[in-house]
């Protein structure tokens, strides 16, 4: 059907992943908001195609010494170092307020050991609230483990098969790390061993130092680039991905727009996910889902699968 301005006005925005259907191919990217409960006030939760969680781990983590964030030009450096209060406040506090919405809530996974890893997803495995694991094996700012098993290929695939034969018949998507040579090896390693979707890209590490003082500007010296700025690596990451494996993909990194997102599903991500733009904007992603949508009737995709790697 097609309105007065010849716009086309029965669009399907569903997407098919691992097995299950999403409302839209929009969710937020973890860490950057909260576990739901913090952008409630500025978000409604069940408009989004899907919530991610923080990183959660099987004990609680304190993360790293401040200031552990810091502004870069379209962009800003973190080094929070995943601090979390543990897999039981998080099923007992964040779960149970994601209860009360229509939302599939996929959850963010850390650890400094595969065994961490393990004992995270076996906790989730039979969870019913549980729609979807994501594993970091990515953060560059925690001084063991995670970015070790995301960046040694051998190590990627041995996470990858531990969690997924610990997570039932919950999906598992390993999520990726920009910071090694080649993405679409790490890709490959990951879909051998059993993943059954990837996400990317986790945050750059970068460094910034504050002159007048002559000091790191955040207390861990490095920290991961996150924002538009890394927004163009993530596209072009995206693209060599998804014409390397054929698990289906959730694109992030630098969205801050509906055109972003857009651009990220025609690299070939089926789902994408915003991310830093909600500290400066916290209902951006509100906007992203309605302009996807607009992008839709103006341009007469009637079906948002028309544009996953169309290039
Ligand atoms: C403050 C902050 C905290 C983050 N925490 C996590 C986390 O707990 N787990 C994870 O896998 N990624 C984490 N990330 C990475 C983001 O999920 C995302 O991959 C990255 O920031 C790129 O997307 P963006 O440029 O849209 O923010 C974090 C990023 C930021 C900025």
């Amino acid at each position: 059907m097609k309105d007065s301005k010849d716009r086309v006005t029965d669009i399907s925005t569903e997407v098919g992943f691992a097995g299950h259907v999403f409302r839209n191919p929009v969710t937020v990217a973890s860490g950057t908001f909260g576990s739901g409960i913090e952008y409630s006030r500025f978000v409604n939760l069940n408009a989004l195609g899907a919530l991610t969680t923080k990183g959660v781990s099987a004990v609680p983590w304190e993360g790293n010494p401040t200031p552990r964030v810091t502004e870069t030009p379209s962009g800003m450096l973190n080094a929070i170092g995943l601090q979390n209060p543990g897999i039981e406040v998080f099923i007992e506090r964040d779960l149970s307020f994601l209860e009360d919405y229509d939302v599939p809530v996929i959850v963010n996974v850390c650890g400094h050991s595969i065994e961490e890893y393990e004992a995270v997803v076996e906790r989730l495995a039979d969870d019913d609230r549980v729609a979807m694991l994501e594993i970091n094996v990515s953060c560059p700012n925690v001084s063991k483990g995670a970015i070790q098993f995301g960046t040694d290929p051998a190590l990627l695939s041995e996470v990858t098969k531990r969690c997924r034969a610990k997570a039932k018949d919950k999906p598992v998507i390993m999520k990726l790390t920009p910071n090694v040579t080649s993405i679409a090896d790490m890709a490959r390693a990951a879909e051998a061993a059993g993943a059954d979707g990837l996400s990317l890209i986790n945050t750059i590490t970068g460094m910034k130092i504050d002159i007048y003082k002559r000091r790191f500007a955040i207390a861990n010296k490095t920290g991961g680039l996150s924002g538009p700025a890394i927004h163009p690596v993530a596209v072009r990451m995206v693209y060599e991905v998804t014409h390397a494996v054929d698990i289906p993909v959730i694109g992030m990194g630098g969205i801050a727009s509906a055109e972003d997102a857009i651009e990220m599903m025609m690299a070939g991500a089926t789902m994408i996910a915003v991310g830093m733009i909600n500290f400066t904007r916290p209902d951006a992603v509100t906007d992203i889902i309605a302009g996807i949508g607009d992008f839709m009737k103006k341009t007469g995709v009637r079906d948002i699968k028309e544009i996953i790697g169309v290039l």
